[in-house]
């Protein structure tokens, strides 16, 4: 039987939870969902913690916040089991679950974001990691200094662009930077490394500080910026970045210890994940479901790293995103995003026991949500609301967004 409740009753939900915000560790199966307060403050659960180990590894924007997933594991799933994630986007389900001993597997359709969650929930040999990453390091700056003798009278005649480089990557990047961010891909690329995923991350987060932008519009800026400007962030005036190697030392240094971090918590536990459309990835047995699916007509999450693309030569298969910003919010796209996301859960119901339980956290503006478990025949056993008092990136402030908590039937 679908239980609908209409905003007012989700609303309600929110002020009978109890006054102190719950505390991830202390969740276990038998915690009632009535007591759960999910409505951390900034005081509660600070950005450090929001973006503990590998969870900031390199920016991106659409993410939920670890102890959610955290809270939502420790209620519904238990070690051993396997838990699926169709938008795994940056893997926060993936390290999390590997965290608690679950087996998870993930799905997305955005090749960065694959190769981002694959370098984050692999296994390390940590020395042989940090000597990697020093080696590619050293070697990127010994090609620099190298590469710099013959590319200054090349540069002349080129009107200062480096070679080799497609039109997005000379726009975007001042041509010192750009030769460095060259150079680290062309070592790690042709070397012998045993961690490449990694090493690639690190060249895409220097990548993602380097480009030509203002310092308060690193998520989506619109047009390079190469001259002076004002600085609202930091009340100033700031100079566009010529250097990227800055950049990759510091990311360098900041990624190992992250991993090293990540690798004090992680267990045994596979970690799965699948460069596929979720619509009909082929997937062994799985227990349940913890996602949080891309919303109505907000992100391309393709486009969010371009910079990352056009410098890895990843795959672009954006037309496979489900619900992204490009395709709007229109009546059209609205039917459209509910019949996707329906295929997504139904190719994820097949896979799964009776009774097993579907977490999906949505911000349902559109109020399709209701709709879509209608159309899958599952069970509405509650919907949680939460309130988010504040997120990190440039969706900061405060909305609500709902975690459906749907169960297969028998
Ligand atoms: C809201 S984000 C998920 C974020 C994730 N929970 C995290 O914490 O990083 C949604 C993700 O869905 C992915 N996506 C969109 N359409 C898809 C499809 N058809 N199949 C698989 N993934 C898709 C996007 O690439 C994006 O990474």
């Amino acid at each position: 039987m679908v239980n609908k409740l209409t905003n007012e009753e989700q609303r309600t939900t929110l002020y009978t939870t109890p006054d102190e915000p719950t505390i991830p560790g202390s969740v276990t199966p038998d915690t009632p969902v009535e007591m759960l307060n999910l409505n951390w403050s900034e005081r509660d659960l600070r950005e450090r913690e929001r973006t503990k180990h590998v969870h900031r590894l390199h920016p991106y924007l659409g993410k939920y916040i670890p102890q959610l997933v955290e809270v939502l594991l420790r209620k519904y799933f238990a070690p051993g089991q396997t838990v699926f994630d169709p938008f795994a986007g940056s893997g926060t389900t993936l390290v999390q679950a590997n965290e608690l001993g679950i087996h998870a597997i993930g799905c997305d359709v955005s090749a960065f974001n694959v190769l981002l969650t694959r370098a984050k929930t692999a296994a390390y040999d940590l020395e042989c990691l940090h000597d990697e990453i020093k080696d590619a390091l050293k070697q990127s700056q010994v090609k620099n200094d190298f590469s710099q003798l013959p590319l200054f009278a090349h540069l002349e005649s080129m009107n200062g662009k480096p070679p080799d480089a497609s039109n997005y990557l000379r726009q975007w990047y001042a041509p010192s930077a750009l030769t460095q961010l060259l150079a680290y891909r062309d070592v790690i690329e042709t070397g012998d490394y045993r961690y490449k995923d990694l090493l690639r991350v690190i060249l895409s987060r220097s990548a993602r500080s380097a480009r030509l932008t203002t310092h308060f519009d690193l998520d989506f800026p619109k047009q390079p910026q190469t001259e002076p400007y004002w600085c609202y962030k930091h009340s100033r005036t700031c100079y566009p970045t010529t250097d990227a190697l800055k950049f990759l030392k510091r990311y360098s240094l900041d990624t190992f210890k992250r991993v090293q971090q990540f690798a004090a918590v992680r267990t045994n536990a596979r970690v799965e994940i699948h460069h596929a459309d979720s619509r009909n990835v082929a997937l062994p047995a799985i227990d349940g479901v913890v996602t949080s699916p891309p919303y109505l007509g907000l992100i391309d999450y393709h486009e969010q790293h371009v910079y990352a693309y056009q410098l890895l030569g990843l795959e672009d298969r954006r037309d496979y995103e489900i619900g992204a910003a490009a395709a709007g919010t229109s009546k059209k796209a609205r039917e459209q995003y509910q019949s996707e996301m329906v295929c997504v859960f139904r190719n994820a119901l097949k896979a799964m026991p009776d009774g097993g339980q579907l977490l999906v956290v949505a911000a349902d503006k559109a109020n399709l949500y209701n709709n879509i478990a209608e159309e899958l025949g599952v069970t509405i056993e509650h919907i949680i609301q939460r309130h988010v008092n504040r997120r990190t990136g440039r969706r900061a402030g405060e909305f609500y967004e709902s975690i459906f908590v749907w169960r297969k039937q028998g």
